[in-house]
């Protein structure tokens, strides 16, 4: 079972909308995918629709909890989210205390391969405990940069972070894309020259997909036909060729 982290230690850099859209896709694929959700923040669940309720990550890495009960189905088929709240702030102090605290998360993926195809682990900003755990769980990496230059100088701080987790980085996903401001260009231009073959698709700046996110669907359900929805069937499709242990 491949489990893709989804990073960028900025915040609002599209991470979420990646990891709940490409989650979406992925199960469009026809593939049993369980999004992980290790924002405190909680928008995943917010995204796909659902209510909060007890218990969540935090409650299964505290040992508090079975993962069985936190799991939670969605709208769309073969789709299923680990949901978080605000509670998992709280585990940047205390997960620490725990010994192995940072398997924990690893440990419940495991323990899931029977059920599950695929774990896309949605992160918090920043690169903290959280961040962290997420990484040691992963079997590959995907980062988000919208076309600012701040994001953009960032990416040397991610690959450190891979590498010394020794995921694999499967790609960075240019995120918000646009072509309307000279930045925006430019950016792309020194995304595209200097990480050639890391380069994904990209998910290009829609309002569709804020729409979707408040229906509570991802956009291949919200709005299947859209390009932005075939952006996310093709960034499915090609992150799949490149994670070695994925099958479709
Ligand atoms: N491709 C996009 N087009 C339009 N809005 C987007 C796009 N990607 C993200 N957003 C919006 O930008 C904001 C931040 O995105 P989000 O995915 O939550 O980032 P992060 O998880 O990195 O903080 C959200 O309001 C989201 O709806
Ligand atoms: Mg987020």
């Amino acid at each position: 079972m491949e489990k893709i982290v989804v990073a960028a230690h900025k915040g609002g850099s599209g991470k979420t909308t990646v990891a709940v859209n490409l989650a979406g896709a992925f199960a469009n694929l026809g593939m049993r995918v369980l999004l992980v959700d290790t924002d405190p923040q909680g928008a995943c669940a917010a995204a796909l629709g659902i209510t909060q309720g007890k218990p969540t990550l935090y409650e299964v890495l505290m040992g508090q909890a079975q993962r069985q009960e936190a799991i939670v189905g969605t709208s769309v088929p073969g789709l299923s989210l680990l949901p978080s709240d605000l509670d998992l702030a709280g585990a940047e102090v205390e997960l620490p205390k725990l010994d192995n605290w940072h398997q924990g998360l690893g440990r419940v993926l495991i323990s899931l391969e029977s059920v599950c195809d695929l774990a896309i682990i949605d992160t918090p900003p920043g690169l903290g405990v959280l961040s962290y755990s997420a990484f040691n769980a992963a079997t590959g990496a995907l980062v988000t940069c919208p076309p600012e230059f701040m994001a953009f100088r960032a990416l040397p701080h991610l690959q450190e972070m891979t590498d010394r987790a020794g995921v694999p980085l499967l790609g960075i996903i240019p995120t918000m894309a646009t072509a309307t401001t000279r930045h925006a260009r430019e950016v792309m231009e020194q995304l595209n020259s200097q990480y050639a073959n890391l380069v994904l698709p990209a998910i290009p700046r829609r309002v569709a997909l804020q729409d979707a996110a408040l229906a509570g669907l991802p956009i291949t359900s919200f709005e299947p036909s859209s390009d932005v929805a075939e952006r996310f069937m093709a960034l499915a499709r090609e992150v799949l060729s490149r994670g070695k242990n994925l099958a479709a």
